[in-house]
């Protein structure tokens, strides 16, 4: 007599049982489709000037703003976990309307990518390029009354992308979401013979309330207004497409979106469009709510790191910036 079959009738085959790969982890890691490598990630680094100082960042946990020595130290670690890159954002010791510390050579972030550099360490060296953090005013770009003026801001972002250059970066990447500002770095670079010189476009970047916590560690929050005259609006697909194609014409190296979890529709449409290496920064508000949560024991931390990465990535990034790096690099050596 036929054995009653327990699972229902649906159009299934009864032969096909997705779980057959799921029942070891032997087979699970065979059939594993996507898997992080430390050489992927790239850490943010705050810098400051001086020597010997670190300033804890309250809201980016484990966090600090560190003198350029400090940064190489940090640099040094990064690069022993095998970490692909470092990303920098200088804080001024003084900002004016202009963000001429941009651009400043003796500021905390040529000084640190000189260290960096004559260290010759294993890593990319990638500097931010936007004048948020240099501006009394906090917005990307310079004014022009209460308006950011854009084909002002972009021979100051040409400059700071040339700075960074000259002092050793392999990467800058423009982050103000000037129209023409890839195309105004390049041409500055190469004006100067940094035609070496990668530009990583901040190509999709939505008009985030995930930037929080960096606004706090930077001290680049706007004093008045909001970043949505230059920022994308994150209901916007299309639009986010159409920017990347401008920074690809304009000569991006890499695109990038941000934030990562909000942007996975991007990576997965912008993997299919380009053929340029895609990067997604998971940002400091998606760090937040990951350390919140956890510390309440309502999350599993490291679960919930890698899991968010790892969705990144299956996306369609093949780079992932991210405060985590140096956590998920050595979580990576550990597991091998
Ligand atoms: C500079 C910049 C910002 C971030 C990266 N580059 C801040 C902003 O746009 O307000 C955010 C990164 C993060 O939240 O981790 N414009």
């Amino acid at each position: 007599m036929a054995k009653l079959i327990s699972r229902p009738a649906v159009k299934t085959p009864e032969a096909v049982r997705p779980r057959r790969l799921r029942s070891s982890p032997a087979l699970r890691a065979l059939v594993r489709e996507t898997r992080l490598h430390p050489a992927q990630l790239i850490a943010p680094l705050f810098v400051i000037g001086g020597r010997g100082r670190r300033h804890e960042i309250a809201s980016l946990k484990g966090h600090h703003r560190l003198t350029p020595d400090l940064a190489l130290q940090k640099a040094h670690e990064l690069a022993e976990l095998g970490v692909g890159g470092v990303l920098l954002f200088g804080i001024p010791d003084s900002k004016d309307a202009v963000g001429s510390g941009a651009d400043d050579r003796r500021g905390p972030v040529p000084e640190t990518l000189r260290l960096l550099r004559r260290e010759g360490l294993p890593i990319a060296l990638a500097a931010d390029v936007c004048l948020c953090e240099y501006t009394s005013h906090g917005h990307c770009g310079v004014l022009n009354g209460e308006k950011v003026d854009n084909d002002a801001s972009l021979p100051r972002l040409g400059a700071a992308g040339i700075a960074y250059a000259e002092a050793g970066a392999d990467i800058v990447g423009p982050s103000a979401m000037m129209d023409g500002q890839v195309a105004a770095v390049r041409s500055g670079l190469d004006g100067e013979g940094f035609i070496d010189t990668a530009i990583m476009a901040y190509a999709s970047k939505h008009a985030s309330t995930f930037y929080g916590p960096f606004r706090d560690a930077a001290g680049s929050t706007p004093s008045f207004g909001d970043r949505k005259s230059y920022q994308m609006d994150p209901a916007n697909a299309h639009e986010a497409l159409r920017e990347m194609q401008l920074d690809a014409d304009e000569g991006a190296d890499i695109l990038m979106v941000k934030p990562g979890l909000t942007s996975l529709d991007l990576l997965a449409r912008a993997r299919d469009r380009f053929d340029l290496p895609l990067a997604a920064y998971q940002v400091s508000g998606e760090a937040a709510m990951i350390e919140a949560a956890a510390e309440h024991g309502w999350i599993d931390r490291r679960g919930a790191i890698l899991e968010s990465i790892t969705a990144i990535v299956r996306a369609g990034a093949g780079i992932v910036i991210t405060y985590f790096a140096e956590d998920v690099a050595s979580w990576l050596h550990e597991a091998r």
